[in-house]
């Protein structure tokens, strides 16, 4: 290849050099953009991978904390399943990823509560109730470091609040309370609602309805609720 000096005249391409380099470019262009797309899509599956370990170890921790109750395995599941569908159609589940942990997660605090509390057949006392309602923080102070589990960490916190602030362990009202945990509140009332316990039947799902039209505004989000009555009997199907 000849070398270009200063005053050379500079090279003219005729229409057929122009094309072929045109070509050449074209190539190139689409052989980049493969290559990006089978590097997103290796990306994408990764991701997907790390999310499915995400879940899966979520989930034995949680099944960890609550392996005394047999029911409330399913309990969790249910309430996961439930809660991501809800916050899909609220058009919010790309905000909370992470709102399932939270969901697999509440109770996780219990570990630190005797079970002597825990497990007592009868009534509590006040002063055990003081001890049972500090589950809510520690589950919080277990989670909160833990990057990806800031609002599974939040919804922990306040999955005890009610929306006119009768709840604990902050008594934080209406949108006080972060969204997942005001979505955790309907999924989990309408699942124990319509579960079979050991001490009663389930609820036919028309009357766990009815129950959540009636508290709407006191215990629960009146517009989570309102978005979540006519997703319940596709949700049980
Ligand atoms: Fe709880």
């Amino acid at each position: 290849m000849s070398e270009v000096r200063a005053g050379d005249a500079f090279p003219v391409f005729g229409t057929e050099d122009l094309e072929r380099q045109l070509h050449v470019f074209a190539k190139d262009a689409v052989s980049a953009y493969r290559r990006e797309k089978t590097r997103a899509r290796e990306l994408e599956h990764a991701l997907g991978t790390l999310q499915q370990a995400y879940l899966e170890t979520i989930r034995s921790m949680a099944f960890v904390v609550e392996a005394k109750d047999a029911y409330t395995g399913q309990h969790l599941e249910r309430c996961r399943v439930y809660g991501v569908r809800l916050l899909e159609e609220l058009g919010i589940a790309e905000e909370y990823p992470d709102a399932q942990y939270g969901f697999l997660l509440h109770d996780a605090g219990k570990v630190g509560v005797p079970e002597r509390i825990l497990s007592k057949p009868g009534p509590l006392t006040a002063a055990e109730w003081r001890v049972m309602r500090t589950h809510p923080l520690i589950g919080y102070q277990m989670l909160a470091s833990i990057p990806f589990l800031q609002n599974a960490a939040e919804l922990v916190r306040s999955h005890h609040e009610m929306f006119d602030g009768s709840g604990y362990p902050e008594g934080l009202r209406r949108d006080e309370i972060p969204l997942p945990a005001r979505v955790f509140a309907v999924i989990d009332a309408f699942d124990a609602m319509t579960t079979d316990r050991p001490y009663r039947a389930a609820m036919p799902i028309e009357r766990a309805a009815a129950e959540l039209t009636r508290m709407a505004g006191t215990q629960f989000d009146p517009d989570v609720v309102a978005v979540f009555l006519p997703l319940c009997d596709r949700l049980t199907a």
